[in-house]
């Protein structure tokens, strides 16, 4: 009895095992696709110029949602629009799941104005998170590039990004305070 749940457990184990090593095989194969993201978004997501945003330990369902928003259009961007055209549903799937876990980038704010934004973030902490790591389709703030940030801020401002909530918490928000705000949020 002791031999054969022994036996029992090992199997399990094995079975562990060899579902893990698919699913990193999995990975790898889309880390080969992803490649071409890279070109802009930085060897794993992670990227070192302010006009692209790192997609490094982004929220999976908030990547889904963006890539199918650049491809239907709902999102606007000529770049991203041309890069997701020909994209399947599963490859969307795939780089939201291979860009979720790779190690978070860090970023560097102004010291004066992370101060000035963190006595005004309060209202975002309850979607974004209490360190900006974000949660489903709620966006990770934390290691964004600052420059990015206050770029998307004021697309919602204007209008010319689409987001009921984000429209509305950033209709009142003057250019000093979102410059703070996203201080604030890229240097958690
Ligand atoms: C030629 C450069 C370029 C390439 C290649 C590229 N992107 Fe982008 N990507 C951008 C730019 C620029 C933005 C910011 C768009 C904006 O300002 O709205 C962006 C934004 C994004 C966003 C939204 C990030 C956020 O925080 O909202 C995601 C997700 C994304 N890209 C995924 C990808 C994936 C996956 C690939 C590869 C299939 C890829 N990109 C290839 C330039 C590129
Ligand atoms: C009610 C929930 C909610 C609150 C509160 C909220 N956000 Fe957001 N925020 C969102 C959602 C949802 C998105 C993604 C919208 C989309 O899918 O395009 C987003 C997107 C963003 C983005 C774009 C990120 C990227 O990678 O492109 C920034 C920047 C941002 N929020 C900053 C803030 C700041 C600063 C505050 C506080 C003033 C705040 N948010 C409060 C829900 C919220």
């Amino acid at each position: 009895m002791h031999l054969l749940r022994q036996a029992f457990t090992f199997s399990l184990l094995l079975i562990c095992f060899w579902a893990m090593q698919v699913s990193a095989n999995e990975l790898s194969t889309v880390e080969q696709k992803a490649a071409t993201c890279f070109v802009c978004h930085g060897d794993k997501g992670k990227s070192n110029d302010p006009h692209f945003p790192s997609l490094a330990a982004q929220q999976s369902v908030y990547i889904v949602n963006q890539l199918n928003a650049f491809k239907s259009g709902t999102r606007i961007n000529p770049v991203m629009q041309a890069q997701t055209v020909k994209l399947t549903a599963e490859d969307i799937n795939n780089y939201g799941a291979y860009f979720a876990v790779q190690q978070a980038a860090k970023a560097n704010g102004d010291s004066a104005l992370v101060q000035q934004g963190k006595s005004k973030a309060t209202a975002c902490l309850g979607c974004h998170g209490t360190s900006g790591e974000g949660n489903g389709e709620f966006p990770r703030l934390s290691g964004q590039h600052p420059e990015y940030l206050a770029q998307q801020l004021t697309h919602f401002k204007n209008g010319t990004r689409l987001n009921g909530a984000m429209q509305a918490l950033s209709g009142n928000l003057s250019e000093e305070e979102i410059k703070a705000l996203a201080a604030y949020f890229s240097s958690l």
